[in-house]
């Protein structure tokens, strides 16, 4: 029908639930030419609830099929967040090698234990699909790790390991990350652990990840290691956290010192990759949101979207790894630019206005010096989100306490979010800003920053200023429209 993803603030190029209440994206994998995303879903509410794992598919990562709910609770608890694998060998007996075995491993959250007054409510559970995802079968020996003592035990990434040939594990105990190996993923032991006195501990860890990736311009390889937390980020609530360092298929060891986000913005969180994408690609999808202030955003059908699938790469900057991430390039099929202009002379404190309809739904792109620079997006009842770059102290902020609705919770349009940009060392800076109705996404040079934020607008932005009070040189500026991706249903 025409109303279909047309209620206000719906993305129209982002992932989100027809319904319901979604959280984190759940057993990433790619299978004969098929992007399975799976996610922690509560189908009885917009509020978090007994969580079961959505699922939907997708062969571009843009356009998106749903599916049925793939796991629901059971007797052990309700389905947390997990990964999933193609047992390619049958190393499990679950399948066999003409059929292999989908294989979801996931905690449960056992919320009798829970009343019991009990702390080792999460253990591991697994199930396995013969039919690519469809229908699932929970395996009748569960839990496959148990837990007689830990709070917090949870979020396995699961992944072959071609280097050792077994299966590893790596899930987060509240504190520390584990490691686990196994040749048939079920039995698995226990092998090291790391993190109780590194990095940020301003909460919970939670849905780790560990892969390998190539130096951009080097022969050199890392190891990556994601570690959501949950509070402790940067603009408070979750954010995500990363580790550069080495990893031997037991142990991780790393040099680092400082901390280090994936995303500077507020809205990013769970985030982790697939197993198997084509071309050795690392792709990562986050679920858009903050535990924060989550639950109350002003949606009524559904609640909340994934990011933008975004390809990572490792770049060494001043001898220092960042990680950067920037959308897949399938964006660019659902991307039509309106507009474009090679050169654009910005006078210090004139301002350039356009008014562009589909800013809501649209992105812009330019490279500008490395030069104070101030951007505005507003609309016809004045709300304004504001990002500024203030070259003299290297930091970009994001206003976004006048952007729409920012009263639904206290925590939401509080404070201006300013980060230090130590890692900008350009001539100039490249910009890409995507807007999709309910969220920005800032990518600059290519992902080494990256900022996410929801917004909710009273009504659309159809205004971007462009102003700074020193002369500014805008290049190669694109202002487009990106197409819904729903239309079709
Ligand atoms: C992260 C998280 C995970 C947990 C899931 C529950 O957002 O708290 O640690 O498995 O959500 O829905």
């Amino acid at each position: 029908s025409t109303s279909y993803y047309k209620e206000s603030f719906r993305p129209q190029f982002h992932f989100s639930p027809e319904k319901k209440w979604m959280n984190d994206p759940n057993g990433l994998l790619f299978y004969k030419g098929t992007y399975h995303l799976f996610y922690q879903y509560f189908p009885g509410d917009i509020v978090w609830g007994p969580m079961h794992w959505g699922h939907a598919t997708s062969k571009d990562l843009i356009h998106w099929k749903h599916h049925k709910i793939a796991l629901f609770p059971d007797k052990l608890g309700l389905i947390f967040s997990g990964s999933a694998v193609i047992d390619t060998d049958n190393t499990s007996g679950l399948g066999s090698v003409e059929n292999p075995p989908m294989i979801a491993i996931f905690t449960y959250h056992n919320t009798e234990i829970e009343k019991a007054g009990k702390i080792n409510t999460q253990s591991q559970g697994l199930a396995y699909s013969l039919d690519e995802g469809e229908t699932w079968t929970k395996y009748n020996g569960n839990p496959i790790i148990g837990n007689n003592s830990l709070k917090d035990f949870r979020d396995p990434k699961v992944f072959w390991n071609s280097e050792t040939n077994l299966w590893n594990l790596t899930l987060v105990a509240g504190d520390h990350a584990q490691f686990y190996t196994s040749k048939n993923l079920i039995n698995w032991t226990y092998v090291s652990q790391f993190g109780k006195n590194i990095g940020a501990h301003g909460g919970v860890w939670e849905c780790p990840d560990l892969f390998k990736l190539k130096v951009e311009n080097s022969e050199e390889e890392k190891w990556v290691l994601l570690v959501s937390i949950n509070p402790g980020a940067p603009d408070g609530g979750s954010g995500t956290q990363y580790f550069i360092g080495d990893y031997d298929g037991e142990s991780f060891n790393t040099n680092q010192k400082d901390i280090k986000w994936i995303d500077y913005g507020t809205d990013n969180y769970a985030g982790v990759t697939y197993n198997n994408a084509p071309n050795n690609e690392r792709i990562f999808i986050g679920w858009m949101s903050n535990w924060l202030y989550g639950r109350n955003t002003p949606t009524q059908k559904w609640r909340s979207a994934m990011t933008l699938p975004r390809k990572l790469s490792l770049e060494k900057i001043d001898n220092n790894y960042v990680l950067k991430s920037s959308p897949i390039q399938q964006l660019k099929t659902i991307i039509t630019s309106d507009y474009s202009k090679e050169l654009l002379s910005i006078e210090a404190n004139k301002k350039i206005v356009f008014e562009y309809n589909h800013l809501n739904q649209s992105q812009i792109d330019f490279k500008a010096l490395t030069k104070n620079l101030k951007l505005t997006f507003s609309n016809e009842v004045n709300d304004s989100l504001v990002l500024i770059y203030d070259h003299k102290i290297n930091s970009f902020s994001i206003d976004r306490t006048h952007s729409g609705l920012v009263n639904f919770e206290p925590n939401f349009g509080k404070s201006i979010h300013k980060t230090s940009t130590p890692n900008l060392k350009t001539q100039t800076l490249d910009y890409q800003i995507i807007l999709d109705w309910s969220s920005i996404e800032i990518f600059i040079n290519g992902g080494v920053y990256v900022f996410t934020e929801q917004i909710f607008p009273n009504k659309p932005y159809t205004k971007l200023s462009i102003q700074s009070d020193e002369n500014q040189e805008i290049k190669n500026l694109n202002i487009s429209k990106i197409k819904g991706i729903w239309e079709t249903n």
